[in-house]
């Protein structure tokens, strides 16, 4: 139970946001409580869920069981498609504060932009109304790339974060570099790579060694140490507190530069552009 509270990052609105998140993906409603519950009294402060998960109850439910104060904790949620709409955004958030049984929610997402449809900014212009109603704390988008983006900066909207996968071999440099120009902070959705071999990867295993530690905590430092949030998923209690167990660390210049060297092309990545729900 005395575990150590990850460190803080401010927003551009002022909010405080923990510098690093559980992943709940794809914990079901039952898992989420058990999950959410150990990993609060594991010291883990922010959780990120989503409509799309179909975990938020269980979410709640583990944020109850913890007994931690509603006011120490931060939750993320997301919203679907359909409610890209100033109307639909409210309900969309009336769903979600119904579905974890809370009063507000700290950082409501668009999950994906959705072109196709081309209802973002009409969704984006919903959250802010929700923002200065006091429903949500700060607001921002989920997997949009530099062209949305620009969409919103067009008409003077700025998120406060942005999620996108990232990790050392998904680099996404011209919108990491974006979001640092006008103050958007970077979360990472599966830093740890995903069902992929990342964690296998020679090069971080060699580091890894070198501070006798896991592949996992070389790479979640990498992403604390450029300001980005990791948003790690595990159920399994003794990884997610490995995980959190990352603010002793210090990778070296080279050894950051080693990390941002392994980019690849990913034929299997999501792109905003063709997929969203
Ligand atoms: P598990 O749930 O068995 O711990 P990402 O966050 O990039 O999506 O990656 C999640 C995957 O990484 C899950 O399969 C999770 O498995 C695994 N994982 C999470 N933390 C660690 C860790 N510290 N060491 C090894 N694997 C981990």
């Amino acid at each position: 139970m005395n575990a150590a509270i990850a460190p803080t990052v401010t927003l551009s609105n002022g909010v405080e946001m923990p510098r690093i998140g559980l992943g709940t993906w794809p914990m079901n409603d039952a898992e989420a409580a058990v999950g959410v519950e150990v990993a609060l009294n594991s010291g883990y402060r922010l959780l990120d869920t989503a409509e799309n998960y179909a975990n938020e109850r269980g979410v709640g439910e583990g944020i109850r069981k913890s007994g931690i104060s509603r006011n120490e904790i931060f939750i993320t949620t997301k919203f679907n498609r359909k409610w890209h709409s100033i109307e639909g955004v409210h309900a969309a958030c009336e769903a979600s504060l119904a579905r974890l049984k809370v009063d507000y929610i700290d950082l409501l997402l668009i999950h994906w932009p959705n072109p196709d449809q081309d209802r973002y900014v009409e969704a984006f212009q919903g959250l802010m109304l929700l923002q200065k109603a006091g429903l949500v704390r700060a607001v921002g988008t989920s997997n949009f790339k530099p062209a949305h983006l620009q969409r919103l900066f067009d008409l003077g909207l700025v998120p406060q974060v942005n999620q996108i996968q990232f990790d050392p071999y998904h680099l996404r440099s011209d919108l990491v570099a974006l979001h640092h120009s006008k103050g958007i902070v970077t979360e990472a959705w599966s830093p740890l790579g995903g069902s992929g071999n990342l964690l296998q990867d020679p090069i971080i295993a060699a580091i890894a060694e070198r501070h006798a530690c896991s592949a996992a905590q070389i790479v979640l430092r990498w992403h604390i140490q450029q300001d980005v949030i990791p948003l790690p998923r595990s159920l399994n209690p003794q990884r997610m507190a490995q995980n959190l167990d990352v603010f002793n660390l210090s990778l070296s210049e080279e050894e950051m530069k080693l990390l941002g060297g392994l980019e690849r092309a990913d034929p299997d990545m999501l792109d905003a552009d063709q997929f969203g729900h």
